[in-house]
Parts: structure tokens; sequence; C-alpha cells
């Protein structure tokens, strides 16, 4: 088990220092395959064609990163968290996969790359760790970092609470809270995405969302 690092950003989002190397192990448990099989319907969706410059903000240990890699072929492929530990994972994943993948510490709201870089932003459990404030800020940067036209792609739980407890009822099949839906078109919107689309999953406590 890794130790919480000094080098890492200040940030009000929740970030998962300990347990890194544990989290896709736990995830696997806990969810019995449906995160894995929502992140590939994500994908789907998203669409990454081969050549395409995509970010994947919160990228945890890199699992989602890695997998559009392979789908985006000789496309640039990105991956920003605020945890040092998860991207320490998320760089030996990938180079034990042999993706080309560069994945650094940063945040969401001071997304480290020049206006206009990307084609395609993606989340994946990402945005409930995020405050309303930061959750906003967010989407101002994926806003600024997509090319025009560029889409945001997220899934999250379907409801968002705002308790650990509330997440883990959630994981575990019970979603309890507002629509995670409802609460971000709004946010999106004034962030200056003009197309937002809630898109079920095939698991009720999991929702897409997406956004040009
Ligand atoms: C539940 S994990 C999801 C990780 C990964 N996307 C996945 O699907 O497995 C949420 C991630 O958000 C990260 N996070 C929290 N606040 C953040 C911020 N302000 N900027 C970037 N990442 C943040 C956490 O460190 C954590 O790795």
């Amino acid at each position: 088990m890794h130790e919480k690092t000094t080098d890492a950003p200040k940030t009000t989002g929740r970030v998962l220092h300990s347990h890194a190397r544990w989290y896709d192990l736990l995830e696997r448990v806990i969810s019995h395959g449906w995160v894995k099989a929502t992140r590939e319907k994500l994908i789907e969706l998203a669409a990454p064609a081969p050549g395409e410059k995509v970010l994947d903000v919160g990228c945890g240990t890199g699992t989602l990163a890695i997998a559009i890699k392979r789908q985006a072929g000789a496309g640039e492929v990105h991956g920003i968290d605020a945890s040092p530990e998860m991207i320490q994972v998320a760089k030996e994943k990938s180079a034990k996969d042999g993706s080309d993948i560069d994945f650094r510490v940063a945040l969401i709201e001071a997304i480290p790359f020049p206006d206009a870089s990307f084609d395609l932003v993606t989340s994946s459990l990402t945005l409930h760790h995020l405050p309303d404030d930061l959750k906003e800020k967010g989407f101002l940067e994926i806003r600024r970092v997509l090319k025009p036209g560029g889409r945001f792609m997220a899934m999250d739980f379907a409801a968002l609470s705002h308790s650990p407890l509330g997440h883990l009822l959630s994981i575990l099949g019970h979603s309890r809270g507002e629509s995670m839906v409802g609460r971000l078109t709004p946010m999106l919107k004034d962030a200056g995405f003009s197309d937002v689309e809630g898109i079920p999953t095939r698991h009720k406590n999991f929702a897409f969302i997406r956004a040009r």
C-alpha cells in the first residue's frame, strides 16, 4: 500500500491516494464486472476514430485510456489524475500493455493543455468525486481544451449522492440521490456545450452524458 505523497496538487476533489494498487481488483469484485462492461459501452458511444486526440480526465489506474488507445490506434491518448499513486499504476499498466499513453498528475480544474487540443474528452466515475463548483470549473476546462465540434463523453452513477455511503450503495445496486443527467445538463450548457444528451446504460445505476 502506498502512502500519500507530498507532490499531489491541491484540490477539493476526492482524490484516491491509498489502495491505488488494489483499485482494479476491488472494482471487479464489488461491481461484478458491470463497470468494465459500462466502460466498454462508453468507448462504443464515444467512437474514438483512428488518429483522434483523446484526453481521459480523472483517469485513475488508466483502464479506460488504455482501452481507448487500442481503438484510437495512431491517435494520441492522454490521461490526467490528481493522484500520483493512481498515475503511477496507470503508467505501469500501459508500459506492460505496450501502449504509448501520456499519463500525468494534473487537475481537471487546471488541464495542462492548450485550447482546442482534443477531439474527445472522456471521464468515467470521476464527476461524483468533485464538488459542484469544481464540476463547473472542470467543464469549462474541458470545453476549452476540446476542438470546435469536439465531444465530451462521461459515465457516472445515474443518481448523484453526496456521501461515501451513498456511493457505496450505488455500486451495490441501490442508487439514491439526484439524477446525474438532470444535475449536470445545465452546468454543461453554462460551460458552453450546446448539445447535451443523457443516455441510459444497461445497468440502472450508471448513466452516460454526452456533450458537444
Ligand atoms: C472513482 S475514481 C475513477 C477512476 C477511473 N476514471 C476509473 O474509471 O476507474 C475517481 C478519480 O478521480 C480523481 N480525482 C479526484 N479529484 C480530481 C481532480 N480535481 N482532478 C483530477 N482527478 C481527480 C481521483 O484521484 C480518482 O482517481
